[in-house]
């Protein structure tokens, strides 16, 4: 019988959190302060929308190399899934810095910064920025490790698989976390404060600073899934539309959300002066460019070949879920 979507949502959100748990560094030593900041941030929740959808898009396209692939790439991809949270929540613990959007509440407990101090606050998001290298370095080199030593000889066929989608899934990660991605949508965002944009200044923002990542999850999932480069083109496609769908909600849901529902601030835009989708064309627009948007993803999911059907339908499903999102 087929799990309903809310309660397999519920269900691969509790096994991410169990995952994300397992990899966070122990809190000792000198500088425990930052573990503990990195557990306070990661910890307070989130929606895990990110994770959610590796773990989705993996399962896409991994059946087609069987449990041996599965065997050796599912600690691999468990390690991208914590890094992909880190790294998003880096970008938020940054965010709400005073020198930038200056907000004291995030997942609904006091902000980083806010906790911990302004220092803190700035060395627990560097700090996440740069575990995530660490972390799925030595989880794939361990993998390596096994296979060797478990006399598997492997061929050599096998072993180039295995390294060129781990590599290509760390550079996208790099790629789409830093200028090119999250980080340079974050520089623009501030430039660009208080001041009027045009829609391609916009869009640039929004699919940076928010797209990237998102975009990255689903692109990250099939490349260790072992989706093929025209594939990958695909699932770029689909992650920049439900990326940037994401940011106008998020800017509509800072206008009419609660601070409770939220987790946040709300008026956090207006009151830094952000032009945002929703300051420019208003809320009744920017909800239409969000259906817009998330339906034309829905018609490249719809249209993906030789990918796993459950699946399928659980991410169209998910991107239906955040047309509507109050959170
Ligand atoms: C918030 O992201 C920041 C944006 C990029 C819009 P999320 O809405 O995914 O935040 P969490 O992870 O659920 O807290
Ligand atoms: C999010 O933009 C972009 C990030 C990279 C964090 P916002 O500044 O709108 O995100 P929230 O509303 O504070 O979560
Ligand atoms: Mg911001
Ligand atoms: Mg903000
Ligand atoms: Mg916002």
């Amino acid at each position: 019988m087929k799990m309903e979507f809310s309660h397999e949502l519920e269900e691969t959100v509790r096994s991410i959190n169990e995952i994300i748990r397992k990899e966070l560094p122990k809190v000792e030593g000198f500088q425990s302060t930052v573990m503990e900041s990195i557990t306070y941030s990661l910890e307070a929740g989130g929606k895990r929308i990110r994770p959610v959808l590796i773990l989705k898009s993996y399962e896409l396209y991994k059946d087609r190399y069987g449990s041996e692939w599965d065997a050796f790439m599912r600690p691999v991809l468990n390690s991208f899934i914590c890094a992909m949270e880190m790294i998003h929540t880096a970008s938020l613990c940054h965010d709400d810095l005073p020198c930038m959007d200056g907000d004291k509440y995030r997942r609904g407990r006091e902000s980083t910064w806010y906790k911990y101090g302004e220092a803190m606050g700035t060395l627990c998001g560097d700090a996440l920025l740069i575990y995530p290298t660490e972390l799925t370095t030595r989880i794939f080199r361990e993998q390596l490790t096994k296979l060797f030593s478990a006399g598997l000889q492997a061929s050599a066929e096998t072993f180039n698989a295995y390294t060129l989608s781990f590599v290509k899934a760390l550079n996208i990660l790099s790629e789409k976390s830093g200028v090119y991605g999250m980080l340079g949508g974050q520089v623009v965002d501030v430039e660009m404060t208080g001041k009027p944009l045009s829609d391609e200044q916009l869009m640039f923002i929004y699919k940076l600073k928010t797209g990237a990542l998102l975009q990255a999850s689903l692109m990250i999932g099939a490349v260790l899934g072992g989706a093929t480069d025209a594939e990958l083109e695909k699932m770029a496609d689909v992650g920049e539309k439900i990326g940037v769908a994401f940011q106008i909600q998020d800017d509509i849901l800072d206008e009419t959300s609660t601070v409770e529902v939220l987790g946040k601030p709300i008026h956090s835009d207006d009151e830094n002066h952000k032009t945002t989708y929703v300051s420019i064309y208003g809320l009744e627009d920017a909800h239409k460019e969000v259906e817009r948007l998330s339906e034309n993803a829905v018609l490249e999911l719809q249209n993906l070949t030789e990918v796993n059907d459950d699946c399928r339908r659980f991410l169209i499903e998910l991107t239906n879920m955040l047309i509507n999102r109050k959170k």
